[in-house]
């Protein structure tokens, strides 16, 4: 048996128990407006098809919950332990991430049957006095669920785009009405609304300093927010709001795309070979040279002019780089984003609003507290301009459960924030999130620092 030594003390039973059973029951929910044959698709070689989100996430609570800790538990089906695991080279052999779309057996109904066994299962793991390592292994798979909610989203987006028909996940008017009676407590404020114009672009400047760094808190954490550490900061300055669609489209029309002086080289190299001229998603209607931007959402396509003041998405690294550049300004580092979101509560567009897009800033309630800065949590999340590191002193998980985060410390790049499909309990101001700087099928955007 390993032991998760790295993770903090985790929350009373009862509460991890309501939270298994939320996020449990959302994945579910999340699935509601797809098809038998929409859980099938795998568009992109980042994807996985939802059939397999839903069988992988309970793989997660029996491969390093239920085989270690409940007494006699049986396996739901002896080649599952290999067949849904996703990259922990010590726990088992796996397929290969391409072919799981071809896994047309087992069918839906056996993964349902899956998740409603490891669920009784886990029932019955907390009928017992858990331990403390017992609770922090749950906490890290509600975690794991909660990170493939958002990755279910953000590939049945790209499913759904590269479908010529554009099938649409969730209309606009049907906002807020599936909205589940037990779903978890929106984390939108109704506060105040800051004074942020759409328009102008403005700046909040912040001393810098000695500051501290990664997971400080008593509740769950990933590895590799920790140890906390001293970092030194400059005195730097924030964009209040996100870079807008409107903005960015300037940018393209400032020919962005065709200067290579505004790019890192490899960001210039992925210009060249992908061929990109704008965000993943923005089609030009009609006319491929100048016709009218539209942009396709989980809420369906829509004109760039209805999302002029709604920030851009789905943009990667080299692309946020070069538009910082054409701006004369930069990506924050991910601890000056971390300095000035310690204290600011979580509250924004996240997937708890059930916007499940990027909305603009006079949509978001923003909380008075978060003075000076809105959609600093939610719509999308922020690339920054640090490398994925370990901190000084990490330590990955013990057993199989070290390759959660630790050997990925390499080529990718950290975001901060959370999006529009992000669950709110699992956002937090030390989270890192991490992506190859090439990525573009997260809602990932854009911040400005100077
Ligand atoms: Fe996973």
């Amino acid at each position: 048996m390993t032991t998760v030594t790295a993770l903090t003390p985790p929350s009373t039973p009862a509460d991890i128990c309501a939270r298994f059973n939320a996020t449990r029951r959302r994945t579910l929910i999340l699935c509601d407006p797809l098809s038998v044959e929409d859980l099938m698709v795998q568009s992109c070689p980042e994807a996985s098809p939802a059939k397999w989100h839903l069988a992988h996430t309970a793989w997660f609570f029996e491969s390093f919950i239920l085989r270690e800790f409940l007494p006699g538990y049986r396996l739901f089906h002896p080649d599952f332990p290999w067949l849904f695991n996703s990259y922990y080279q010590t726990f088992s052999r796996f397929p290969e991430k391409r072919l799981r779309s071809s896994f047309s057996r087992p069918g839906l109904d056996d993964i349902l049957h899956y998740r409603g066994y490891v669920d009784a299962a886990i029932e019955l793991l907390f009928k017992r006095t858990l331990s403390e390592e017992v609770l922090r292994r749950i906490e890290l798979g509600i975690a794991h669920e909660e990170q493939h909610q958002e990755l279910l989203l953000t590939d049945m987006l790209n499913a759904f785009f590269i479908n010529p028909l554009r099938p649409i996940y969730r209309p606009e008017e049907a906002h807020g009405e599936s909205k589940p009676a037990d779903a978890p407590e929106s984390a939108e404020t109704t506060g105040a609304e800051d004074a942020i114009d759409a328009n102008t672009l403005e700046f909040e400047s912040f001393e810098g300093g000695l500051r501290e760094a990664g997971c400080g808190g008593k509740d769950f954490c990933f590895d590799n927010e920790l140890p906390r550490h001293r970092r030194w900061l400059e005195p730097f300055s924030l964009a209040r709001r996100l870079v807008t669609c409107e903005e960015y489209a300037a940018f393209i029309a400032d020919g962005g795309y065709t200067r290579p002086n505004l790019w890192l080289s490899a960001g210039w190299d992925a210009v060249m070979a992908h061929g990109w001229n704008a965000p993943l998603y923005w089609t030009r209607k009609n006319n491929e040279v100048d016709g009218e931007w539209r942009i396709f959402t989980l809420r369906g396509e829509q004109s760039l002019a209805d999302l002029a003041s709604a920030p851009v998405s789905h943009v990667s690294y080299y692309e946020a780089d070069a538009y910082a550049r054409w701006a004369g300004k930069r990506l924050a580092t991910e601890f000056e984003w971390e300095a000035v979101a310690e204290d600011r509560p979580v509250a924004g567009n996240l997937l708890d609003a059930d916007h499940l897009t990027p909305t603009e800033v006079n949509r978001e309630a923003s909380a008075p507290e978060s003075h000076g800065l809105v959609q600093l949590w939610g719509d999308c999340w922020e690339w920054t301009a640090s490398a994925y590191l370990a901190y000084p002193g990490f330590q990955p998980l013990p057993g199989s459960l070290g390759e959660y985060n630790g050997k990925f410390m390499s080529g990718q790049m950290v975001l901060r924030g959370g999006s529009c499909a992000t669950p709110a309990s699992h956002i937090r101001s030390s989270y890192r999130n991490f992506f190859s700087p090439e990525t573009r099928w997260q809602f990932s955007g854009i911040r400005l620092a100077s």
